[in-house]
């Protein structure tokens, strides 16, 4: 099917000056463009009255069904400005594949992948102003949230029959404070994030609501994130609460958690491909715990580094875990991997993959 969207701009866009001053120092999440997309869907109509509005509150009533149940998607992906000017995403079609994933999941209609991409091209084209220069080194994009919930008024447990696809975007600059530095992890010992047959996959709110107690234990621990383990068993290395995590080998190996129960990272996947063209070998597997430890004891272990469209390739210094902490010191590989990703996301390189796809 293909949308057609509708435009109604605002009458009150953000100045020049304040918009060069949230351009200036954007930080993640805080700013939000002048407008959003909205889609809804029922059973009788489809996908449909798809429109780009002025950005603004939600009226919801009370009993809308996601208030309560939590039938929830989204996505997340950046558009980034080249130095002519121009304006790209990156994999945005992997981002509507693992939404359509994730709707499975959550029991909800799929929405096709050309209009996930047009509708989040038509927003980005629309608030295109939002998205930062790129002056080298700075890294800043237009963070992209496309999202889905349950709008049905109803207080029953089933699947909803009116839902709410939505895209806003917010300019980003680094995820942690402190810009590219190694970041500390917290192992969390008491909670898990997803069992077998569980949401794990899924990219849904709940299994962001499930991690904070988990990132709050973290944060008074002084670690920027959280590492889970695997369900069953406690012992397996699973990924962060917003990002998924890689070990370096001296010997040129490059390891990390099957998937399953894990996040598919767009990052994950994008980075395991360029370093199979880098001569890295890749494992994709189950990692024991006491592997990393193990690993950074011998020295085998060299570097050790996650990833997301947040996060973009960040090194890890050091593992915290209850009664004990691992150092894991940095190294070249991490380096030239985010360098390579960004160098091509930003249109410094060129594109061998065919990941990015020019929006305006
Ligand atoms: N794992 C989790 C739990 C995440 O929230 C994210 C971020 O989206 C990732 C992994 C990395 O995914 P991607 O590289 O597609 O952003
Ligand atoms: C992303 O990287 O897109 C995420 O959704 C992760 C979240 C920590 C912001």
């Amino acid at each position: 099917m293909t949308l057609e969207i509708t435009t109604t701009l605002t009458a009150t866009p953000t100045s020049d000056a304040r918009l060069a001053e949230i351009l200036a120092d954007p930080g993640f999440g805080t700013h939000f463009t002048d407008h959003m997309l909205t889609v809804e869907w029922t059973p009788e109509a489809g996908w449909h009255a798809a429109r780009i509005e002025p950005y603004g509150p939600l009226s919801l009533d009370p009993a809308t069904a996601v208030l309560h149940y939590a039938q929830e998607t989204f996505e997340g992906l950046k558009a980034y400005r080249h130095a002519d000017g121009s304006i790209w995403t990156f994999r945005p079609e992997a981002n509507a594949a693992r939404m359509a994933r994730s709707s499975g999941r959550l029991a909800f209609p799929v929405l096709e992948t050309d209009d996930f991409v047009a509708c989040v091209d038509a927003l980005v084209k629309v608030d295109a102003r939002w998205v930062p220069e790129a002056a080298e080194g700075s890294e800043k994009s237009l963070y992209v949230r496309p999202f889905m919930f349950a709008s049905e008024t109803f207080l029953g447990v089933r699947s909803s029959r009116h839902v709410t696809f939505m895209v806003i975007a917010s300019p980003a600059g680094a995820y942690f404070k402190g810009g590219v530095k190694p970041v500390k992890l917290w192992l969390s010992e008491h909670y898990t994030r997803a069992g077998r047959g569980g949401m794990g996959a899924a990219k849904t709110g709940g299994n962001y609501a499930s991690s904070l107690a988990a990132q709050d234990e973290a944060s008074a621990h002084g670690c920027d994130q959280v590492v889970f383990l695997d369900a069953s068993e406690g012992r397996y290395l699973e990924e962060l609460g917003g990002m998924n995590i890689f070990l370096v080998y001296g010997d040129g190996r490059l390891v990390t958690p099957e998937t399953g129960t894990i996040l598919e990272g767009i990052t994950r996947a994008s980075i395991i491909e360029l370093a199979q063209k880098m001569g890295l070998q890749v494992e994709e597997r189950r990692v024991e715990i006491d592997e990393w430890r193990d690993g950074v004891a011998s020295g085998a272990i060299t570097e050790v580094f996650a990833c997301g469209t947040a996060a973009v390739v960040t090194p890890v210094g050091e593992l915290l875990w209850d009664g004990g902490s691992l150092a894991t010191p940095g190294g070249p590989v991490t380096a030239e991997i985010r360098e390579t990703l960004v160098d091509i996301q930003f249109g410094r390189t060129d594109d061998p993959f065919g990941w990015t796809h020019q929006i305006c």
